[in-house]
Protein backbone atom coordinates (compact mmCIF):
# COMPACT_ATOMS: atom_id res chain seq x y z
CA UNK A 1 0.00 0.00 0.00
CA UNK A 2 2.65 2.56 1.30
CA UNK A 3 4.91 1.57 -1.71
CA UNK A 4 1.88 2.77 -4.00
CA UNK A 5 1.75 6.00 -1.73
CA UNK A 6 5.53 6.58 -2.72
CA UNK A 7 4.75 6.04 -6.38
CA UNK A 8 2.17 8.45 -6.69
CA UNK A 9 3.79 11.19 -4.96
CA UNK A 10 7.28 10.59 -6.90
CA UNK A 11 4.70 11.33 -10.34
CA UNK A 12 3.03 14.08 -8.68
CA UNK A 13 6.48 15.86 -7.90
CA UNK A 14 7.74 14.74 -11.15
CA UNK A 15 4.85 16.68 -12.62
CA UNK A 16 4.67 19.81 -10.66
CA UNK A 17 8.40 20.37 -11.40
CA UNK A 18 7.88 19.79 -15.14
CA UNK A 19 4.76 22.11 -15.17
CA UNK A 20 5.54 24.93 -12.86
CA UNK A 21 9.42 23.92 -12.07
CA UNK A 22 12.14 26.62 -13.39
CA UNK A 23 9.18 28.97 -14.41
CA UNK A 24 10.62 32.82 -15.16
CA UNK A 25 14.30 31.60 -14.46
CA UNK A 26 16.61 33.12 -16.56
CA UNK A 27 19.69 31.75 -17.51
CA UNK A 28 23.04 34.00 -18.60
CA UNK A 29 24.83 30.90 -20.34
CA UNK A 30 23.91 30.03 -23.96
CA UNK A 31 21.95 26.56 -23.95
CA UNK A 32 23.81 23.67 -24.48
CA UNK A 33 23.50 22.69 -28.03
CA UNK A 34 24.46 18.79 -29.12
CA UNK A 35 23.35 19.54 -32.32
CA UNK A 36 23.44 23.23 -33.63
CA UNK A 37 22.05 22.62 -37.00
CA UNK A 38 22.09 25.69 -38.41
CA UNK A 39 21.05 28.13 -35.98
CA UNK A 40 24.23 29.96 -36.07
CA UNK A 41 24.75 31.47 -39.95
CA UNK A 42 27.00 34.40 -40.71
CA UNK A 43 24.33 36.20 -42.52
CA UNK A 44 22.17 39.09 -42.46
CA UNK A 45 18.65 39.28 -41.14
CA UNK A 46 16.32 41.48 -42.97
CA UNK A 47 16.24 45.28 -42.08
CA UNK A 48 19.28 45.16 -40.63
CA UNK A 49 22.26 47.55 -40.71
CA UNK A 50 25.61 46.21 -42.14
CA UNK A 51 29.39 48.28 -41.76
CA UNK A 52 30.41 46.90 -45.17
CA UNK A 53 28.01 48.81 -47.26
CA UNK A 54 28.48 52.50 -47.88
CA UNK A 55 24.86 53.27 -46.69
CA UNK A 56 25.24 50.86 -43.75
CA UNK A 57 22.22 48.38 -44.34
CA UNK A 58 22.00 45.31 -45.51
CA UNK A 59 19.35 45.31 -47.83
CA UNK A 60 20.57 46.14 -51.12
CA UNK A 61 18.11 47.53 -53.48
CA UNK A 62 17.39 45.71 -56.57
CA UNK A 63 19.29 47.00 -59.90
CA UNK A 64 17.20 50.26 -60.86
CA UNK A 65 14.53 49.49 -63.79
CA UNK A 66 14.07 46.20 -62.40
CA UNK A 67 11.07 44.45 -63.92
CA UNK A 68 9.62 40.79 -62.43
CA UNK A 69 10.18 38.12 -65.20
CA UNK A 70 7.54 38.02 -67.38
CA UNK A 71 5.41 40.94 -67.39
CA UNK A 72 5.42 43.99 -69.06
CA UNK A 73 5.72 47.58 -66.62
CA UNK A 74 2.49 47.92 -64.92
CA UNK A 75 0.36 50.68 -66.52
CA UNK A 76 -1.77 51.71 -63.38
CA UNK A 77 -1.63 50.88 -59.95
CA UNK A 78 -3.72 48.04 -58.49
CA UNK A 79 -6.03 49.07 -55.70
CA UNK A 80 -6.33 47.50 -52.71
CA UNK A 81 -9.70 46.37 -53.64
CA UNK A 82 -10.76 45.90 -57.34
CA UNK A 83 -9.15 44.15 -60.19
CA UNK A 84 -8.11 47.02 -62.30
CA UNK A 85 -9.59 46.71 -66.05
CA UNK A 86 -10.71 42.68 -66.27
CA UNK A 87 -10.71 43.21 -70.13
CA UNK A 88 -6.98 43.94 -69.64
CA UNK A 89 -5.71 40.17 -68.53
CA UNK A 90 -1.82 41.46 -67.68
CA UNK A 91 -1.28 45.01 -67.50
CA UNK A 92 -1.75 45.94 -64.30
CA UNK A 93 -0.04 43.46 -61.19
CA UNK A 94 -2.43 42.36 -59.52
CA UNK A 95 -2.73 39.72 -56.58
CA UNK A 96 -6.01 41.47 -54.67
CA UNK A 97 -7.91 39.83 -52.18
CA UNK A 98 -11.30 41.31 -52.96
CA UNK A 99 -14.77 39.73 -52.40
CA UNK A 100 -16.30 40.14 -56.15
CA UNK A 101 -16.64 36.81 -58.55
CA UNK A 102 -12.97 37.88 -60.28
CA UNK A 103 -11.16 37.68 -57.17
CA UNK A 104 -12.86 34.35 -55.48
CA UNK A 105 -14.70 32.34 -57.64
CA UNK A 106 -17.78 33.05 -55.34
CA UNK A 107 -20.92 35.18 -56.39
CA UNK A 108 -22.42 35.69 -52.74
CA UNK A 109 -21.77 32.20 -51.46
CA UNK A 110 -21.78 29.66 -54.35
CA UNK A 111 -19.28 28.79 -57.31
CA UNK A 112 -19.68 30.87 -60.07
CA UNK A 113 -19.06 29.78 -63.56
CA UNK A 114 -17.84 31.48 -66.75
CA UNK A 115 -14.45 33.91 -67.24
CA UNK A 116 -15.20 37.57 -65.77
CA UNK A 117 -13.04 38.89 -69.04
CA UNK A 118 -13.00 38.06 -72.66
CA UNK A 119 -11.45 34.63 -73.93
CA UNK A 120 -8.73 35.37 -76.70
CA UNK A 121 -6.69 33.16 -77.99
CA UNK A 122 -3.81 35.58 -76.76
CA UNK A 123 -5.60 34.99 -73.02
CA UNK A 124 -5.62 31.28 -73.44
CA UNK A 125 -2.04 31.64 -74.85
CA UNK A 126 -0.80 33.35 -71.44
CA UNK A 127 -2.51 30.59 -69.66
CA UNK A 128 -0.50 28.11 -71.57
CA UNK A 129 2.45 29.43 -70.61
CA UNK A 130 1.51 30.35 -67.04
CA UNK A 131 0.31 27.02 -66.77
CA UNK A 132 3.42 25.36 -68.07
CA UNK A 133 5.54 27.36 -65.55
CA UNK A 134 3.49 26.57 -62.40
CA UNK A 135 1.29 23.56 -62.84
CA UNK A 136 3.30 21.34 -65.10
CA UNK A 137 5.52 19.87 -62.97
CA UNK A 138 2.78 18.01 -61.02
CA UNK A 139 -0.13 17.62 -63.60
CA UNK A 140 1.25 17.49 -66.58
CA UNK A 141 1.66 19.11 -70.07
CA UNK A 142 -1.55 17.38 -71.07
CA UNK A 143 -3.32 18.02 -67.71
CA UNK A 144 -3.48 14.22 -67.03
CA UNK A 145 -1.31 14.05 -63.90
CA UNK A 146 1.71 12.23 -65.36
CA UNK A 147 3.71 15.64 -64.22
CA UNK A 148 7.63 14.85 -63.07
CA UNK A 149 6.63 15.51 -59.58
CA UNK A 150 5.45 12.28 -59.60
CA UNK A 151 8.14 10.45 -60.77
CA UNK A 152 9.56 12.20 -57.76
CA UNK A 153 7.53 10.82 -55.00
CA UNK A 154 4.41 13.18 -55.07
CA UNK A 155 1.75 10.79 -54.83
CA UNK A 156 -2.32 11.45 -55.74
CA UNK A 157 -2.06 14.42 -58.33
CA UNK A 158 -5.14 14.82 -59.64
CA UNK A 159 -5.64 14.15 -63.78
CA UNK A 160 -7.76 17.14 -64.84
CA UNK A 161 -9.15 14.94 -67.10
CA UNK A 162 -11.59 13.61 -64.69
CA UNK A 163 -15.19 14.08 -65.28
CA UNK A 164 -15.34 15.91 -61.49
CA UNK A 165 -12.85 18.25 -62.36
CA UNK A 166 -14.65 18.81 -66.11
CA UNK A 167 -18.32 19.48 -64.25
CA UNK A 168 -16.32 21.81 -61.76
CA UNK A 169 -17.06 24.88 -61.71
CA UNK A 170 -14.58 27.75 -63.00
CA UNK A 171 -14.63 29.43 -59.75
CA UNK A 172 -13.97 26.74 -57.76
CA UNK A 173 -10.54 25.90 -59.49
CA UNK A 174 -10.09 29.53 -59.31
CA UNK A 175 -10.22 28.71 -55.42
CA UNK A 176 -7.90 25.48 -55.79
CA UNK A 177 -5.13 27.77 -57.54
CA UNK A 178 -5.42 30.51 -55.10
CA UNK A 179 -5.91 28.54 -51.73
CA UNK A 180 -5.01 24.91 -52.84
CA UNK A 181 -6.55 21.33 -51.70
CA UNK A 182 -5.16 19.12 -49.58
CA UNK A 183 -1.90 18.38 -50.54
CA UNK A 184 -1.85 20.71 -53.11
CA UNK A 185 -0.80 24.02 -52.13
CA UNK A 186 -1.88 27.61 -52.49
CA UNK A 187 -1.02 29.84 -55.76
CA UNK A 188 -2.29 32.79 -55.00
CA UNK A 189 1.31 34.74 -53.83
CA UNK A 190 2.27 33.96 -57.03
CA UNK A 191 -0.30 33.95 -59.75
CA UNK A 192 -1.67 37.13 -60.28
CA UNK A 193 -6.11 37.38 -60.63
CA UNK A 194 -5.85 37.40 -64.46
CA UNK A 195 -3.50 34.60 -64.91
CA UNK A 196 -5.36 32.47 -62.74
CA UNK A 197 -8.46 32.64 -65.09
CA UNK A 198 -5.96 32.56 -68.15
CA UNK A 199 -4.79 28.95 -66.72
CA UNK A 200 -8.30 27.65 -65.95
CA UNK A 201 -9.29 28.51 -69.79
CA UNK A 202 -6.12 26.64 -70.80
CA UNK A 203 -6.88 23.82 -68.92
CA UNK A 204 -10.76 24.08 -70.27
CA UNK A 205 -8.95 23.69 -73.77
CA UNK A 206 -6.96 20.56 -72.26
CA UNK A 207 -9.94 19.17 -71.62
CA UNK A 208 -11.46 19.25 -74.44
CA UNK A 209 -8.71 18.33 -76.45
CA UNK A 210 -8.32 15.07 -74.54
CA UNK A 211 -12.06 14.18 -75.25
CA UNK A 212 -15.16 15.46 -76.53
CA UNK A 213 -14.19 17.95 -78.68
CA UNK A 214 -15.22 17.28 -82.65
CA UNK A 215 -14.54 19.07 -86.34
CA UNK A 216 -16.85 21.35 -85.40
CA UNK A 217 -15.49 23.05 -82.59
CA UNK A 218 -12.66 24.30 -85.21
CA UNK A 219 -13.54 27.47 -87.10
CA UNK A 220 -14.66 26.66 -90.34
CA UNK A 221 -11.58 27.86 -92.33
CA UNK A 222 -8.70 26.09 -90.19
CA UNK A 223 -10.91 22.26 -90.33
CA UNK A 224 -9.66 21.43 -93.91
CA UNK A 225 -5.72 22.20 -92.67
CA UNK A 226 -6.63 20.00 -89.81
CA UNK A 227 -8.51 17.15 -91.75
CA UNK A 228 -5.35 17.22 -94.42
CA UNK A 229 -3.06 16.62 -91.32
CA UNK A 230 -5.05 14.06 -89.83
CA UNK A 231 -4.73 12.08 -93.23
C1 LIG B 1 3.38 20.47 -56.43
C2 LIG B 1 2.40 19.79 -57.22
C3 LIG B 1 1.23 20.58 -57.77
C4 LIG B 1 1.26 21.74 -58.48
C5 LIG B 1 2.46 22.57 -58.89
C6 LIG B 1 -0.10 22.04 -58.80
N1 LIG B 1 -0.94 21.08 -58.32
FE1 LIG B 1 -2.94 20.97 -58.58
N2 LIG B 1 -3.00 19.32 -57.42
C7 LIG B 1 -1.92 18.68 -56.88
C8 LIG B 1 -2.38 17.56 -56.10
C9 LIG B 1 -1.48 16.59 -55.34
C10 LIG B 1 -3.78 17.55 -56.18
C11 LIG B 1 -4.75 16.58 -55.50
C12 LIG B 1 -5.14 17.21 -54.18
C13 LIG B 1 -6.17 16.38 -53.47
O1 LIG B 1 -5.77 15.42 -52.83
O2 LIG B 1 -7.35 16.72 -53.57
C14 LIG B 1 -4.15 18.67 -57.03
C15 LIG B 1 -5.44 18.99 -57.36
C16 LIG B 1 -5.80 19.94 -58.28
C17 LIG B 1 -7.14 20.18 -58.74
C18 LIG B 1 -8.39 19.43 -58.33
C19 LIG B 1 -8.92 20.03 -57.05
C20 LIG B 1 -10.14 19.34 -56.55
O3 LIG B 1 -11.05 20.07 -56.11
O4 LIG B 1 -10.18 18.12 -56.53
C21 LIG B 1 -7.08 21.22 -59.63
C22 LIG B 1 -8.23 21.83 -60.40
C23 LIG B 1 -5.69 21.62 -59.70
N3 LIG B 1 -4.95 20.83 -58.89
C24 LIG B 1 -5.23 22.65 -60.50
C25 LIG B 1 -3.92 23.11 -60.47
C26 LIG B 1 -3.47 24.28 -61.20
C27 LIG B 1 -4.31 25.10 -62.11
C28 LIG B 1 -2.15 24.42 -60.92
C29 LIG B 1 -1.21 25.50 -61.38
C30 LIG B 1 -1.55 26.83 -60.99
C31 LIG B 1 -1.77 23.34 -60.02
N4 LIG B 1 -2.87 22.58 -59.76
C32 LIG B 1 -0.49 23.16 -59.53
C33 LIG B 1 -0.61 19.03 -57.03
C34 LIG B 1 -0.15 20.17 -57.67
Amino acid sequence: MLKYFFYTFGLIVVLIVTVAGFRGQKFQKPPIEIFPDMDHQPKYKAQSGSDFYADGRANREPVSGTVPLGYSMPLQKPTAHSSGDATSPYRDINFSTGVSYIDTGKIINQWGTGFPMEVTQEFISRGQERYNISCKVCHGAAGDGAGIAGKYGLVAIANLHQQRIRDMADGEIFNTITHGKNTMMGYGDRIQVQDRWAIIAYIRALQKSQGGATINDVPPGERAKLESQNK
